[in-house]
């Protein structure tokens, strides 16, 4: 009997251990999934939980790490064995075990657990370590040739050939493991017996060459064999040969001609190594099919000049020449920490129009970055050429004024044997129709795809909700932010620009972390303005600063600051504080010593930069009345990036006289600031632009009780004089939407994008965008500066939809949406609201829909997180939860205003509200 209770027992508890139905997935190290070649000495590992239980917090954690799987499955953690840790902590947890050494391999798992059991052990998850020093890359040569050949041109329109390059290697051993190190620069294809490496385009992410290099690694133990290989990569310019050369040599920065280093690591069966390094014995051609590669004006391809195999075994390469052992480009190499860009996605035209000139039109119904797959057929010789533009003249034809002198043209020279499908290499454009031209037939549309080209990060965000402006204004967010990821975050994908400036992103990086899992190209462009700071504390307008503009504004450059808070806000993410805290304050004391004067920021740069104009067909007004003065704006944000540097020195704990200098240099701005601007007898700043009054109220510099008649002035502002619609620029919009709602006119926000007449995003849309305009006039404005695939004046409009729409927000108290708060603005004039957010600890959702007289509200916290709900009662009664009374679900229930506030640990709740 006592056996046969034992034995009951025994298999009860197994079986809560095992049917709890508590598991752990998404594993990442440095927020990447198996990363291989990271040079953290600390990588920061992550895990989700995943349950159908509510309520599940963890308790504790334990981490094995090892240096080979058999041993990992062992338990046998050579590396690091954390032992139980009792803390909540599932992200961001640091490695603390053995020094890892270059190439190193970890093996990991780890088990957790909470308050409602716990996990098994997760599955097995890896990292590899890069090449630690930059000893370790001395006698790997880099390799290339510095010289134009035929059809090569150095000038305003700079283009080469794609350099060929080959290696015939002998592994004399069976190969057990192989790793490859690679730099190509500016970009590579990389193959082993021809075979492609990766499936990752127009790699590596760019930098400044002369500051940092990336290296990728991969593991290419599948494509080596015992005796001969031969590795083969194509090098591409890039942003290294520079698109734009002997033409504004004081702005434009270029690093010479392509160049590579390489290591191949190989571990043969019988335990012993051989590391294969790039040097003067590899070969090239200049003489492949791609002709010409540019990323402004667009890829020759003559497929008439392929090389049938040249990078397998066998190829005569006898008649081609050595590379020759060249200068590094004197960056340090580093390991690539965010995914390179990859092909994401892709779009089937929607028409086919033939011109009178016998040239045709494709739409692709979509403005996009990236290229086109063709499938032709004809004769060897017959040219097809591809123009790229965004939109057509009323002719019909390409409308390409606003590309400036970008030739944005690729073309394709048939080999005429049968049907040849191509695409380019090492450009991308930004479209949405495309001029054919050459064809002896008309083409059909099954023979174009659309290839969505930008960095391979996770889409994390949906949206939706009963207005049908703002679900096309979400949509043309969505690929105006996608399209604009190029390693980097650039302005636009299509004129000759395509600049990652920092003003575009101050606030607009937020917004885009709601969409898109955009913590790694963000934590990498933070180093990428490291990188081009000055010695005396500069920053640049452009980073990496390919465009040297030194212009020491504050909004722009204070993009380094407000990216930085973003990625501790919305990912938890402490390191970036840490790590850029010390050339931040060397910004902040430049521009102190620099600029200020009498208490306030005097330099700036580009004003409130495309507020809507007087006119419809000028880009830059010069209307005193819609412009505000850019001391205004410079001293305000200045403000409020100390505000941000006094959190941050809090934070990583900087010496206590830090915080106690901002504190006294913020306060003496604020009172400068606001004895001058601030008109006492009208409660308006300057001249009483909305952008002039929403920065102090929004930084909180405008005396409290004052805050509600300067806030009145940006109502009358908006409904008075301009009748409901928006008259701020990229600076203003930043932070318009979210100061409407919490100044409590949610429904004025929920006006502003609505809108559907000028200017408004909704107006963009109804004039046929599918992205969002760089101007709001952007349909009459001169084509000068006039893109159709800008992000900047989103402003915070994403922002205010997650969190003052949906009510998914992170809380600062605990950020990374380790709390949420849950505050949706339900009477801002919306019916239905649907989105969803995944954040580091899983999937957040909040689906709400009013009724008549009933608000039904579906909500999921993740596990080991919890929220703050906020609902517009204070009647306790009018509550129900999962059919149950409020105070049965949760305890701690508070009246703040007209709101009851609770607090929900995970799970999943229906919400309703009578
Ligand atoms: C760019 C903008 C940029 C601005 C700064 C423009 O040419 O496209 O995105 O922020 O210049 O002046």
């Amino acid at each position: 009997m006592k056996k046969a209770i034992l034995l009951i027992f025994v298999f009860l508890s197994f079986s809560i251990i095992a049917q709890n139905g508590i598991e752990l997935s998404h594993l990442q190290c440095e927020m990447l999934t198996n990363p291989l070649g990271i040079d953290v000495l600390q990588p920061r590992l992550s895990w989700q939980i995943v349950t159908d239980e509510t309520e599940v917090e963890q308790t504790a954690y334990h981490v094995l790490v090892a240096s080979s799987k058999e041993k990992l499955e062992n338990n046998e953690a050579d590396l690091w064995d954390s032992g139980k840790v009792e803390i909540d902590a599932s992200i961001n947890v640091p490695y603390k075990g053995k020094k890892l050494d270059s190439r190193d391999v970890a093996f990991w798992k780890v088990k957790v657990w909470t308050n409602k059991g716990e996990t098994q052990w997760s599955q097995t998850a890896l990292w590899s370590m890069g090449i630690l020093s930059y000893a370790e890359w001395k006698s790997t040569r880099w390799i290339g040739y510095n010289q134009l050949f035929e059809g090569d041109t150095l000038g305003q329109f700079s283009k080469l050939s794609a350099r060929y390059v080959r290696k015939p290697i002998n592994l004399e051993k069976e190969v057990k493991e192989a790793k490859v190190y690679f730099m190509g620069m500016g970009l590579y294809e990389l193959y082993i017996n021809g075979e492609k490496i990766g499936n990752q385009v127009l790699a590596p992410v760019p930098t400044d060459y002369t500051k940092n290099i990336k290296y990728n690694v991969f593991d290419v133990t599948n494509q080596l064999i015992k005796g001969e290989n031969v590795i083969g990569t194509i090098l591409g310019n890039g942003r290294f040969f520079a698109m734009r050369q002997e033409y504004k040599p004081y702005k434009i920065k270029s690093f010479g001609f392509p160049k590579m280093a390489l290591q191949l690591v190989v571990t043969f069966e019988d335990g012993s190594k051989e590391t294969i390094k790039s040097d003067e014995t590899w070969k090239f051609t200049p003489y492949g099919p791609i002709r010409e590669n540019n990323e402004y004006d667009g890829e020759i391809y003559d497929a008439r000049m392929e090389l049938p195999n040249w990078n397998k075994t066998g190829f005569d390469d006898s008649n081609w020449l050595n590379m020759m052992w060249v200068q590094e480009p004197g960056g340090f190499p580093e390991g690539q920490m965010t995914p390179n860009m990859k092909v994401m996605d892709t779009v089937i035209p929607k028409s086919i129009t033939e011109t009178k000139n016998g040239t045709y039109i494709l739409d692709m119904g979509q403005n996009m970055a990236g290229w086109l797959q063709i499938k032709v057929k004809g004769n060897r010789g017959d040219i097809i050429k591809m123009k790229f533009a965004e939109s057509l003249k009323d002719d019909g034809s390409l409308y390409i004024a606003n590309l400036r002198d970008a030739q944005v043209t690729d073309t394709y020279i048939l080999k005429g044997e049968g049907e040849e499908i191509w695409e380019p290499t090492f450009v991308y454009h930004g479209f949405r129709f495309v001029e054919l031209s050459g064809y002896a037939y008309k083409p059909k549309l099954e023979d174009f795809v659309g290839k969505v080209v930008y960095d391979d990060l996770k889409t994390v965000g949906t949206f939706e909700c009963s207005n049908p402006t703002m679900n096309q204004i979400f949509k043309n967010a969505f690929w105006g932010i996608r399209g604009n990821y190029k390693g980097m975050p650039i302005d636009c994908p299509q004129r000759n620009e395509r600049q990652p400036w920092l003003g575009d992103r101050t606030t607009g990086a937020y917004g885009e972390s709601f969409i898109f899992d955009n913590q790694t190209l963000y934590a990498k462009w933070l180093d990428d303005i490291k990188f081009s700071q000055t010695l005396d504390g500069g920053i640049p307008d452009v980073a990496p600063a390919f465009w040297r503009y030194y212009g020491d504004g504050v909004t722009w450059q204070g993009a380094y600051i407000k990216v930085a808070d973003m990625l501790y806000q919305q990912f938890g993410d402490v390191n970036v504080i840490k790590n850029h805290y010390p050339y931040m304050k060397k910004w902040i004391v430049y521009m102190e010593s620099q600029y200020l004067k009498n208490d306030l920021m005097t330099q700036d740069k580009y004003g409130d930069w495309c507020v809507p104009p007087e006119s419809l067909e000028i880009i830059r007004s010069k209307d005193p009345m819609r412009l505000t003065d850019g001391q205004v704006l410079s001293s305000a944000f200045y403000y409020h990036l100390l505000q941000l540097m006094k959190k941050f020195a809090n934070i990583i704990d900087a010496d206590v006289s830090d915080v106690a200098h901002y504190d006294e240099l913020s306060e003496r701005i604020k009172t400068a600031f606001n004895n001058k601007y601030l008109n006492t007898k009208t409660f308006s700043y300057a001249n009483n632009t909305v952008t002039a009054n929403v920065l102090p109220l929004a930084f909180g510099m405008v005396p409290k009780d004052l805050e509600e008649k300067v806030f009145q002035n940006i109502v009358h502002e908006i409904e008075a004089v301009k009748q409901g619609h928006i008259s701020t620029g990229v600076v203003g919009t930043q932070f318009l939407m979210r100061s409407l709602t919490n100044f409590g006119r949610g429904d004025l926000a929920y006006k502003l994008a609505s809108n559907t007449t000028y200017p408004s995003w909704g107006y963009m849309v109804e004039n046929g965008a599918t992205t969002i305009w760089e101007l709001w006039n952007g349909n009459t404005a001169d084509p000068e500066m006039n893109s159709q695939n800008h992000v900047m004046l989103l402003g915070d409009l994403m922002i205010w939809y997650y969190e003052n729409i949906a009510g998914i927000k992170s809380s600062e108290v605990h950020p990374g949406f380790k709390q949420i708060i849950m505050k949706p603005d339900f009477n801002a004039g919306l019916s239905f609201v649907n989105a969803t957010y995944e954040c580091s600890y899983g999937c957040i959702k909040s689906h709400w829909t009013k009724k008549k007289n009933k608000l039904v509200w579906n909500i999921s916290i993740p596990p080991n997180t919890s929220a703050l709900v906020f609902l517009p009662t204070t009647d306790v009664s009018k509550i129900k939860i999962n059919k149950r009374n409020l105070e049965r679900v949760s305890k701690n229930i508070k009246t703040e205003g007209d709101n009851l506030v609770f607090e929900l640990k995970s799970g999943t709740y229906s919400i309703a509200v009578k």
